[in-house]
């Protein structure tokens, strides 16, 4: 008999092919009205989930005795309960790697947009405001050359600082739990401490998981010693960042602008403050959204689940205690 798969995210043809042709699959769009509740009617025969962007709870999940396999489609795991997981032996998976060079094309153009205040004169020329040549009052200010901090040296981060080494000419300082001496060589970079990183920024981008760690990692202390003319960029998770603190620091004009693509609440308050500021360029956690990555994320989504439910070892497997007690 085949496992009875559930997926909460629409798939193209060819996955939703592939998955039906392992299991008994059926799509349940909780987004939509009543969605939850068929969701929940349809747990208790789940062996394997597919899907993203929405949160499954403990409580969720006990509707689920026979979960066997999660296949999240995103590389962050912050939204799912990894030591419920681990005690319920239910593996999870994530779809690393596929993203990484979208996400960091991304952060670069919410740090070219903010420097050049590409949105706000854009609007300016919509506005019909363009009778001149720009004066000072419109001028934005240069990224090559510049110095970039980054928080964070995985993937994505070794993404972003090979485009602004190698393509803008900046001087890359990083912070992360250790040196890494091969994007040292490669890029120039420098390691340092978080206080001093901070102190050392044009830029600052923020490329760190959300963990218990890494919440408000950038309190107001932080903020505030990051030089006034500073624009930070952020494309991890809003929690990264105390967004109170923030939202004071751009207000006082103690930070220049702001890049965002994710925020504490998602989707963003529409009367969030930020939302006021004509130095911060909001965006709707776009990191990965192109056709290309995203149809990689399923497709990558589909091969774990069919791993982690036929047995084998998934390539992307996020909590491989569980496998180990399923041994
Ligand atoms: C992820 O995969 O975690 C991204 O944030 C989604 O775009």
């Amino acid at each position: 008999m085949k496992k009875k798969v559930i997926h909460y995210k629409a798939l193209s043809p060819a996955l939703t092919a592939r998955l039906d042709e392992a299991f008994d699959l059926e799509y349940v769009d909780v987004k939509a009205p009543g969605g939850e509740a068929r969701l929940r009617e349809r747990l208790p025969e789940a062996q394997g989930l597919l899907g993203s962007s929405y949160k499954l709870t403990p409580e969720l999940l006990d509707l689920a005795p026979r979960l066997e396999a999660i296949a999240s489609v995103s590389v962050g795991f912050d939204s799912y309960d990894l030591p419920y997981l681990e005690r319920r032996g239910i593996l999870l998976c994530n779809t690393p790697d596929v993203l990484t060079e979208s996400v960091a094309d991304a952060a670069f153009a919410l740090l070219l947009a903010t420097a050049r205040r590409i949105v706000e004169l854009a609007d300016w020329v919509r506005a019909g405001q363009w009778q001149a040549s720009l004066g000072e009052a419109h001028f934005g200010c240069d990224v090559h050359g510049k110095t970039l901090g980054l928080v964070g040296m995985g993937r994505i981060g070794q993404a972003i600082a090979r485009r602004a080494h190698l393509g803008f000419g900046m001087q890359v300082n990083y912070t992360a739990h250790a040196a890494k001496p091969e994007v040292d060589e490669r890029f120039g970079a420098r390691f340092l401490p978080l206080p001093e990183l901070l102190a050392s920024c044009d830029f600052l981008c923020i490329t760190v998981p959300l963990s218990n760690e890494t919440h408000h990692l950038l309190g107001a202390a932080e903020l505030a010693r990051l030089p006034a003319h500073a624009i930070l960029i952020n494309v991890s998770r809003g929690p990264v960042i105390d967004e109170a603190a923030l939202i004071a620091a751009l207000q006082e004009g103690r930070l220049r602008g702001a890049g965002l693509d994710v925020f504490d609440r998602e989707p963003v308050a529409p009367d969030s403050p930020l939302l006021q500021l004509p130095n911060v360029v909001p965006t709707p956690h776009l990191g990965s959204a192109t056709r290309e990555t995203r149809e990689a994320m399923a497709r990558c989504a589909v091969d774990n689940l069919l791993a982690a439910l036929g047995g084998q070892r998934p390539a992307n497997l996020v909590n491989p205690q569980a496998w180990t007690r399923r041994e």
